[in-house]
């Protein structure tokens, strides 16, 4: 039995992490931890509560007092808060619109990051989000920045949610390119490749390829670590 190691995969909206994050914890017996659905799971409560998205410290001290938990579930993971399963209240336009301005407040990024150090303690996480790499998980052993074309990752995302939904595809294409904007040019911790993480540009690639890409990085490391402390 080689040792476990921390898997950190950072990418933009749409790239694949989750799915691929979570098939490749799957696959090495490791736990995923999707961070995005903790941002998303703050969001979810500022708006509830009606608190302004650039309210600093009161959506700080909103975010300091949530109990989240995240479960494996059947398809993706489930996400608690205060005991309360919210998991399919996290993916909607409403979200989606709000969740990188409540990211951008210093309050909630330290907050954040903290239960997610707690979370990757004991080795053998697969952590996927925008600043695991550079700024959760900076020791972490493997580091992954996931991406693919902006129309590639708005085809898979509008796939996913119908043709039925309220949105274009175009529309789709412009509301995740904002969001990148957001998340690339925020101050605290903007999603940015880390120098040390291997660049997987998965257009065109199947989900399968980029699993086993991953999986086969991360066994041979483990393999090196346990080498060396022999
Ligand atoms: O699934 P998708 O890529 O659309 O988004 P997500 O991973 O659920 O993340 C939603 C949002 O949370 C991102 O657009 C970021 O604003 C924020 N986020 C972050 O700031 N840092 C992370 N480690 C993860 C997500
Ligand atoms: O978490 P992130 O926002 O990076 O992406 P996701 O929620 O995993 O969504 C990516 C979508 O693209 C899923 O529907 C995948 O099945 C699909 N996909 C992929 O992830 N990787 C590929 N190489 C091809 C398709």
């Amino acid at each position: 039995q080689s040792n476990r190691i921390n898997i950190a995969i950072d990418g933009p909206a749409g790239a694949g992490k989750s799915t691929v994050a979570r098939m490749v914890a799957r696959a090495l017996q490791y736990v995923y931890v999707d961070t995005g659905a903790m941002y998303r799971a703050v969001t979810l409560k500022v708006l509830e509560s009606g608190l302004s998205t650039d309210d600093n410290a009161s959506v700080g001290r909103l975010a300091n007092e949530l109990d989240i938990v995240l479960l494996p579930g059947a398809h993706s993971q489930e996400v608690h808060v205060n005991g309360v399963d919210v998991s399919s209240r996290l993916r909607s336009l409403e979200i989606n619109r709000n969740v990188s301005y409540v990211a951008r407040l210093e309050s909630v990024r330290n907050r954040m990051a903290e239960l997610q150090r707690r979370m990757a303690q004991v080795k053998g996480v697969v952590m996927d989000g925008r600043d695991i790499g550079t700024h959760v998980l900076p020791n972490a052993e493997l580091k992954v920045f996931l991406t693919a074309s902006s129309r590639e990752r708005a085809t898979r995302r509008y796939r996913e949610i119908g043709s039925d939904a309220d949105i274009t595809l175009e529309q789709l294409e412009k509301e995740i390119s904002e969001r990148d904007r957001l998340d690339q040019e925020r101050e605290i911790a903007p999603l940015l490749q880390a120098s040390d993480a291997r660049l997987i540009d998965s257009t065109g690639r199947t989900v399968d390829e980029v699993v086993e890409e991953i999986v086969q990085w991360g066994l041979a490391i483990a393999r090196t670590i346990s080498a060396e402390e022999k």
